[in-house]
């Protein structure tokens, strides 16, 4: 089976090269197993991230759509909305952004530093919610408004994770598998999984393209109850997208989160602090330190399916790090 229908979707050329696949010696030497780490934290666009994926398709259906403002929505604190305003800035594109504050908390770095910060650069129209608990709904009427005013809106879903969005995952599955090549035979790939389009689009292409390598995604918001059947369903959608099939079991694991979203935790800030000192990147509080705690969990304990060469994913958001200190 191929991924050939991955051509056809319209997209927009943001990224321009394969990420880096790199071999991370330190850290490996610590564990005693090879680690890589697919630096999807150096998209080249307002300091990286994995949307920009996601926002190459769903930026090219905008403009196919004759949208002049993207309306999107998040946490104060969100990587995906950052990185859409980036977009909007790039194609000069007016932007909305609803947010929320997610954790209640009134530090002052957490309210105006890190991705909070950068929103301002890209002049975006932020406005606050008390809670984002029915984004489509939000995002929907705040649409209807701005179309009143004369606006023509596109809405970008939450995280980008719509099949669309998700379909920049299939594309760095294909580049793992093109970079693996000859050279790697990896056991398993590791990812934060949280509005679910990385790990859903990750899913289906490296089903077609890796069959035996296990992907395990690290909860960041929710327990594997709630986070399972959102991955499956947009499993199923990229697949169906792609009129191909999609039967891998969706792998979850929801031990590394506590307290909840957005609230660090000390597994998670230790697995940053280790990151920083041993091979100088920089992950970040919310999502991807928390995955790495599950990486290195699943090393020392042996909760992978087989030994082997383990790739994480670094979907990005150290521009958090700066919002978080000191850790709230
Ligand atoms: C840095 C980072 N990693 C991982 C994720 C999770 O990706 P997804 O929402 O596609 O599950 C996000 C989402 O916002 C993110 O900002």
């Amino acid at each position: 089976m191929s991924l050939s229908h991955l051509a056809r979707f319209p997209r927009l050329e943001f990224i321009g090269a394969p990420t880096p696949l790199s071999y991370l010696p330190r850290l490996s030497d610590y564990l005693k197993r090879e680690i890589y780490i697919k630096r999807d934290d150096v998209t080249p666009l307002a300091m990286g991230g994995n949307k920009l994926r996601k926002l190459e398709f769903l930026a090219a259906d905008a403009l196919r759509e004759g949208a002049d403002t993207l309306v999107t929505a998040g946490a104060i604190q969100s990587n995906h909305v950052r990185q859409t305003a980036a977009v909007a800035a790039k194609l000069g594109l007016h932007c909305v952004a609803l947010l929320e504050n997610p954790i209640g908390t009134q530090a002052e770095n957490y309210l105006t530093n890190g991705n909070r910060l950068l929103l301002d650069l890209f002049n975006v129209q932020v406005e606050m919610l008390d809670a984002l608990d029915a984004p489509d709904a939000q995002l929907a009427e705040a649409a209807t408004r701005l179309e009143a005013q004369g606006f023509r809106p596109y809405v970008v879903p939450t995280g980008g994770s719509n099949a669309l969005g998700a379909l920049g995952y299939v594309e760095c599955a294909q580049e793992i598998a093109r970079q693996c090549e000859g050279a790697l035979a990896p056991a398993a790939v590791l990812v934060a999984s949280g509005s679910a389009g990385t790990h859903a689009g990750l899913a289906v292409g490296l089903e077609h393209l890796m069959p035996d390598v296990e992907l395990v995604g690290v909860t960041v918001s929710r327990s594997v109850a709630q986070q399972q059947p959102k991955v499956a369903a947009l499993q199923q959608q990229v697949a169906a997208a792609l009129t191909i099939k999609a039967q891998a079991p969706v792998v979850l694991w929801d031990d590394y989160f506590a307290p909840g979203y957005g609230m660090p935790n000390e597994a998670g800030t230790q697995a940053v602090k280790l990151l920083a000192e041993l091979e100088g990147i920089l992950l970040d509080p919310v999502y991807t330190g928390k995955a790495m705690a599950g990486l290195i969990d699943g090393a020392i304990s042996g909760r992978f399916r087989s030994d082997g060469p383990l790739i994480f994913v670094h979907t990005g958001g150290a521009p958090a790090l700066f919002a978080y200190h000191p850790y709230v």
